[in-house]
């Protein structure tokens, strides 16, 4: 019998070094928004990586400080699949800025779990293209494609 194939969009989310020892509490509210969880990797960037990683802000007068935050502890990095994943996740996580974040979305996970205008608790991919390329950043062995449900269970 052939396996119907269901497509869910998947997004790239990241737990930064300032929200890490809060990841059980924001994995658990990530279920409970309608995700599911289908990759997870613990990784401590080096400079470079993280350089690479946010390359589109290379020039930037924050980039130095970016690469040096990112790569100052461990980060907890979660493939997430449902449907708009990406478009809901951004929404979910919340504008860049936590103190902007604090007056105007105060719900949002980095109104709650950021430290400041930088050190702001998550990232979220904010294209599918985007998403794509986060991906493969860390799971270079993933799959890139919309994932069916049927063969989401094994890459968990
Ligand atoms: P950006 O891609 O603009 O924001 P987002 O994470 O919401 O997609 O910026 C990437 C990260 O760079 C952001 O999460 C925090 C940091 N950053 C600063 O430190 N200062 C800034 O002025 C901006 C715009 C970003
Ligand atoms: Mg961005």
């Amino acid at each position: 019998m052939e396996v119907p194939q269901i497509y869910v969009e998947k997004t790239l989310a990241i737990i930064k070094p300032d929200a890490i020892h809060k990841c059980d509490e924001i994995e658990d509210i990530i279920l409970r928004s309608g995700f599911c969880i289908l990759q997870k990797r613990r990784v401590h960037l080096t400079p470079e990586q993280a350089s690479d990683f946010y390359a589109e802000h290379y020039g930037k007068l924050f980039f130095p400080s970016l690469v040096a935050y990112m790569s100052s502890g461990p980060i907890i990095v979660l493939v997430l699949s449902r449907d708009n994943a990406i478009s809901y996740w951004r929404e979910l996580v919340g504008p860049t800025n936590t103190l902007k974040a604090r007056e105007t979305h105060p719900d949002s996970l980095r109104a709650i779990y950021g430290t400041d205008d930088q050190r702001n608790a998550l990232h979220g991919s904010d294209s599918f293209s985007n998403a794509a390329r986060e991906i493969r950043f860390f799971f270079s062995d993933s799959i890139v494609e919309p994932v069916a449900v049927g063969q989401a269970a094994k890459d968990y």
